[in-house]
């Protein structure tokens, strides 16, 4: 049966619309950070897990990294172990690394996986630890004192930043046409555990692999003003300002400090947008009208 003509035009002009997106992004690096409040919605995750396996199928190489918080708060939760965050950073004492360890590198970690090889990709989970991918330090949080005291040293327990990243093991797979899924936790020196922002690992990644674009997928509309408007575009001088202001706060935090490291690093451009949205991912990377917020060097556009 043909279709109607209104209905054929409008498939064609979103069809010939991706072309030159696929070109552009053919054989590029694109590092995908999926969040926790957009993987709770089983539709969601299916077609956030379609959008990829399509990225795939064309040509382009996404790169996964995973959240978890609220599937570790609601572990935690059954467990009766209380939960606390710092700016946006969840303190970690031994019980809670234990839970991180199983939730994100076991449940959720192969979760997407299966997901994503239900769409026709060929998705491996791993953890920073696999191939020495993540070298982890604990991180040391401070807070400016008052006046002329010293600044204040937050201990959140095993929460680790990045030291470095080996991304051999994400080569070998990239090269062999798998997509690497990775969990945010990585190793320190004397072989401890750290639990790290998965916002900080993905952007650690993207520039380690020198990607095309950093998206980060959350549960907010993108980088909101202090009226709680979506800011379509901004520069890293245009960030920097939102967060001396006050008006990024929380688990926006990291992702903007880290989208910011990216860009210096090399990245092509970083994109906030909002994974609750469905097919957010085939939106921002396939039409002209991209979503949520996007970061560049300069402020300007591109692909
Ligand atoms: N200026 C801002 N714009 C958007 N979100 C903000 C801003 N400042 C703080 N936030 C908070 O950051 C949250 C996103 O971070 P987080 O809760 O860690 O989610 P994720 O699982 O995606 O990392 C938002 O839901 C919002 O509550
Ligand atoms: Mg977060």
């Amino acid at each position: 049966m043909n279709l109607p003509k209104s209905q054929a035009e409008g498939i064609a002009n979103v069809l010939t619309e991706a072309l030159p997106y696929i070109r552009a992004f053919h054989g590029r690096t694109l590092v995908v950070k999926y969040g926790g409040a957009a993987m709770r919605d089983e539709a969601l995750k299916h077609k956030f897990a379609r959008d990829l396996a399509l990225m795939k199928l064309v040509g382009m190489n996404p790169v996964v990294v995973h959240g978890g918080g609220p599937q570790i708060g609601a572990v935690m939760d059954k467990l009766g172990i209380p939960t606390r965050f710092v700016d946006g950073m969840r303190v970690t004492d031994t019980a809670t690394l234990d839970v991180v360890e199983m939730v994100l590198g076991g449940r959720v970690n192969q979760e997407i996986v299966a997901l994503l090889n239900h769409q026709g990709g060929r998705a491996v989970g791993l953890t920073g630890k696999d191939g020495q991918l993540i070298r982890a330090r604990k991180l040391k949080l401070t807070r400016p004192g008052a006046e002329l005291a010293a600044p204040e040293i937050i201990n959140i327990g095993h929460v680790g930043e990045v030291e470095a990243i080996d991304a051999r093991v994400l080569n070998t797979l990239i090269q062999a046409g798998f997509i690497p899924v990775i969990a945010p936790i990585g190793t320190g020196t004397g072989g401890e555990s750290y639990n790290i922002n998965a916002d900080l690992v993905a952007a650690r990644v993207a520039e380690a692999l020198q990607a095309e674009k950093l998206i980060l997928l959350t549960n907010t509309a993108g980088i909101l003003d202090a009226e709680g408007a979506t800011l379509p575009k901004l520069s890293v001088q245009q960030a920097e300002q939102l967060i001396a202001a006050g008006t990024v706060t929380s688990g926006m935090l990291p992702k903007v400090r880290c989208a910011l490291a990216a860009l210096a690093g090399g990245v092509g451009s970083v994109q906030i947008i909002d994974g609750t949205e469905p097919h957010a991912l085939l939106l921002e990377i396939f039409t002209n009208a991209g979503i949520g917020t996007q970061i560049t060097a300069a402020g300007t556009e591109t692909a």
